[in-house]
């Protein structure tokens, strides 16, 4: 299907969740809903309406609007538009982008953060389709798909008396979430894949580096708080530091500050790989707890993590050291998930599943 080929190009990733994003974004597109796409900052939310927009086969434009990179006082000339004289400067009359994005789409971006009073004025627009420039007493009739986006809880700001909930039921006809990338880590591969042609292809200059086994499963333990817009800014940072080369474990870490600030107190990672090669089964015979007993200095390292630190995810946190340790098992084993199942003390079913969660399986 010629739709499904041009989402997959344009929203990549193999997960069930971006497939579940791609599937929606194809059975809302040809029907005139307003959708309202949500999901944290650098997620893809612009991709997710401009999938709409050319799903829809409206042969308008696109129109993006973010209104929280427009001061309030203009946001309403901006997109309502305005007659000329119609305020101090107005020396000529201007079509708003309501007005422009007639037979294509209006995107509203960071609608969370309109001011309360245009939003009446957008409801108005909604209910009526028609449009008043400032200083106008015509109606004009409009034709526009909308989409909105939001990383904030709008729900939450409708309850609070922060948003109109009757526009947010206008808006919000068909709601599509886009999981964060930590909840899609096993996506983070091919999108270096496809940030890197991405990036190739803006910037001439710029190889961009690749990355081994073990600083793949590294990035895919980070939180990625800005998402794919942060993973494609960290690529090309190392694609300038280490044009076209193959970078390491060690070389990622060090590119990392947030990461690092987290880790820093350890020194290193090392004093946990030594802890998982000092791991063995009559250690394990004795109890879980025979290995903090004998490495008491690792765990005291802990206790003070909080003097050189800023604050840390506990279940981030807590999940990287349990991928340490599972990779470490699994290089003293030479790859043997039974004999590493038997190292961690864990059933092998169990390895597995949190090998699949910490994206440690080799590519087939
Ligand atoms: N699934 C994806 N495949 C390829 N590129 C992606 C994907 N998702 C996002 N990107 C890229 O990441 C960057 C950020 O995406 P986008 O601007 O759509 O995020 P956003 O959710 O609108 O962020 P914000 O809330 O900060 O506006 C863009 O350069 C976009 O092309
Ligand atoms: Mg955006």
């Amino acid at each position: 299907m010629a739709g499904s080929k041009f989402l997959e190009s344009l929203i990549a990733g193999s997960s069930e969740k971006m497939k579940e994003v791609r599937r929606h974004i194809e059975l809302a597109a040809p029907y005139p809903v307003n959708v309202l796409a949500v999901g944290p900052t650098g997620s893809g939310k612009e991709l997710i309406a401009k999938g709409i927009h050319k799903l829809s086969g409206r042969t308008g434009k696109f129109v993006a609007v973010n209104s929280a990179a427009i001061p309030a006082e203009l946001l309403e000339a901006e997109l309502f538009g305005y007659e000329k004289g119609s305020f101090t400067g107005a020396d000529k009359g201007r079509k708003g982008k309501v007005e422009e994005a007639a037979g294509g789409t209006l995107f509203l971006d960071e609608i969370g953060d309109m001011p309360f009073s245009l939003q009446a004025k957008l409801l108005r627009v909604l209910e009526t389709k028609t449009v008043q420039k400032i200083g106008s007493e015509k109606s004009l009739p409009v034709d526009f798909r909308l989409v909105c986006a939001t990383h904030a809880d709008i729900g939450s700001l409708a309850r609070r008396g922060k948003f109109r909930a009757d526009l947010l039921y206008r808006i919000a006809v068909y709601t599509i979430e886009n999981p964060p990338l930590s909840e899609r880590t096993e996506d983070i591969e091919e999108l270096i894949k496809i940030l890197s042609i991405k990036l190739k292809k803006t910037e001439k200059k710029i190889t961009p580096s690749k990355f081994d086994k073990e600083a793949i499963g590294f990035l895919c333990s980070y939180d990625w708080p800005g998402n794919i817009r942060e993973l494609a800014n960290f690529l090309q940072k190392c694609s300038v530091l280490y044009s076209g080369k193959l970078l390491t474990l060690q070389q990622v870490r060090t590119l990392m500050p947030n990461f690092n600030n987290a880790l820093s107190s350890f020194d290193d990672q090392a004093t946990l790989w030594d802890a998982a090669k000092s791991t063995n089964d009559r250690q394990l015979s004795l109890g879980a707890f025979s290995l903090f007993e004998d490495k008491q200095n690792i765990f005291s390292e802990y206790s003070n993590i909080f003097e050189k630190n800023q604050p840390i995810s506990l279940k981030k946190f807590l999940e990287n050291i349990e991928s340490t340790l599972i990779q470490a098992a699994l290089k003293e084993t030479e790859g043997s998930i039974d004999q590493a199942a038997s190292r961690l003390g864990v059933d092998v079913p169990v390895l597995l599943d949190k090998m699949k969660a910490h994206s440690l399986f080799e590519p087939n």
